[in-house]
């Protein structure tokens, strides 16, 4: 697919907007689970917190510390995952996370890859220790 921000070598209209306007910032207190994630290379940490009801993920908050893009696949990573069941959320991918966000800049791909490990690493930790908030 076209990586529009890739072709102009600008951020999309969406990650401006995810960035500046940055949804399901926050803690989830006794959540479901909990994932965290950074990168050893430029810093940048997230913190996903999942509550989750009958294997669907009905609230999801985050808190991110880090670039302009990490902060944006965070802040839409949230929308995506609300209202999927645990099993639709493992299939999210980074790719999809850069999709949504119409295309990440190949040097900041890795924000997207954190954002998914991130994911996968809340899941992984509800899969072990299944509790409900
Ligand atoms: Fe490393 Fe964004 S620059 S996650």
């Amino acid at each position: 697919m076209t990586n529009k921000a890739e072709n102009n070598h600008k951020h999309s209209d969406k990650v401006l907007d995810h960035f500046l306007n940055p949804r399901n910032i926050g803690v989830i207190k006794d959540a479901s689970a909990i994932g965290n994630g950074g990168n050893r290379e430029c810093g940048d940490v997230i913190r996903l917190y999942l509550d989750i009801e009958g294997d669907i993920i009905v609230d999801s908050k985050v808190k991110v510390f880090g670039c302009p893009v990490v902060i944006a696949c965070a802040s839409v990573l949230t929308e995506m995952i609300k209202g999927k069941t645990v099993t639709q959320a493992l299939n999210i991918t980074n790719e999809d996370i850069s999709d949504i966000l119409d295309g990440l800049p190949t040097e900041k791909l890795h924000c997207s890859e954190l954002a998914e490990a991130v994911l996968r690493d809340a899941i992984s930790h509800y899969k072990e220790n299944p509790v409900e908030a």
